[in-house]
């Protein structure tokens, strides 16, 4: 296989992972098995999977803070494991449910500190510190006591701390988990910008597929330790696109349980869900007259429908579906 993604053909790449493994003592399979994959420069890789996929194991392989059974990292042509010191000064790292930041220091002291021991001078710390604490809407906050701060500042102060050295590469670790979604949506717009602002290569990991669908550039699923796939996120929406639409009936009110199980027995995959407070029948097919006889029947069947909207499957369907595939 080759390591680029079809998005990255002839770009540079700042992370290089090969045919990694990861055996934790005692566990009855590979929390990571063989899996290989790139970051283009300036570019966000979506690393995504189910809840014990492997991919906190991957991010702490990548950050040299947990030692594969087998295989390489290299970052910046630096090897993780036999050129440590000279590879991790290009990564900031904000872990998953990690202590990234000291709840009774304030946000400035924070900073100092993790400066420092990224061994930032002292008068280039200060300048970093001020500019990322403006760049993130901090400043107000600048000697408040992190503990008084909301999980969203929380977050940004984190990712900041990771940034004082100016490293090329960014590793996030589910960073939206626990944030509302306004909060949610600075994370996202921080992320946007570091990689197209700023030129930082991003690695991320989410549950949250529309974060992985407004900022990737490539998408790595992995299930049980194995890669599922790996693809630009472009090509992977397209593929999918084309193996079928998705049809949104929208109904003014909710359907009878009746109404719905003789529609399940017509349309086995039908999808109900309430979106945005509408009560809505999703269908995909690659079959315009089925998806025609689909309205129909929700319509013979006495459902009052306000809407009809079709479109391409969202990067959560995609990954519902390959992730499915490998456990069933
Ligand atoms: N320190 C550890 N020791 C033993 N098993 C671990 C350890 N850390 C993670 N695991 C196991 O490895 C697998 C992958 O975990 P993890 O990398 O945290 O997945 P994810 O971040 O995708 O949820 C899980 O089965 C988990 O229980
Ligand atoms: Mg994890």
């Amino acid at each position: 296989m080759t390591l680029a993604s079809p998005a990255q053909a002839a770009t540079s790449l700042a992370v290089t992972i090969r045919n990694l493994n990861k055996q934790y003592r005692a566990a009855p399979h590979p929390a990571v098995n063989n899996i290989s994959f790139a970051i283009l420069e300036g570019s966000v890789l979506a690393l995504l999977g189910p809840n014990g996929a492997g991919k906190t194991t991957t991010v702490k392989m990548i950050a040299g803070l947990v030692l594969p059974t087998s295989g390489d990292v290299d970052i910046l042509g630096c090897n993780v494991f036999s050129q440590r010191a000279q590879a991790i000064a290009h990564v900031g790292a904000v872990l998953e449910g990690a202590r990234n930041l000291y709840w009774r220091l304030s946000a400035w002291e924070n900073l100092l500190y993790f400066g420092s021991i990224r061994l930032v001078p002292r008068r280039q710390l200060i300048q970093r510190a001020d500019e990322l604490l403006a760049l993130f809407e901090l400043t107000a906050h600048k000697h408040q006591p992190v503990r008084e701060f909301s999980r969203g500042m929380q977050q940004k102060l984190a990712i900041a701390c990771s940034l004082l050295h100016d490293p090329a590469i960014l590793l996030l670790d589910e960073p939206t988990l626990g944030l509302d979604v306004k909060a949610a949506k600075t994370i996202e717009e921080i992320i946007g910008y570091l990689a197209s602002e700023r030129r930082k290569s991003i690695l991320l990991t989410t549950h949250q597929m529309h974060l992985a669908e407004e900022v990737a550039h490539d998408i790595f699923v992995m299930n049980e330790g194995v890669q599922v796939v790996y693809e630009s996120k472009e090509s992977l929406l397209k593929r999918f696109d084309m193996q079928g639409k998705i049809v949104d009936v929208e109904l003014s009110s909710s359907p009878a349980e009746e109404t719905l199980a003789q529609l399940r027995s017509a349309f086995p995959s039908v999808d109900q869900q309430m979106n945005g407070g509408i009560e809505t029948l999703s269908y995909s097919s690659h079959n315009q007259q089925e998806m025609l006889t689909f309205i129909n029947t929700v319509d013979t069947l006495g459902c009052r429908i306000d809407n009809i909207r079709y479109r391409r499957p969202t990067l959560e369907e995609v990954f519902l579906t390959l992730t499915e595939k490998k456990t069933t």
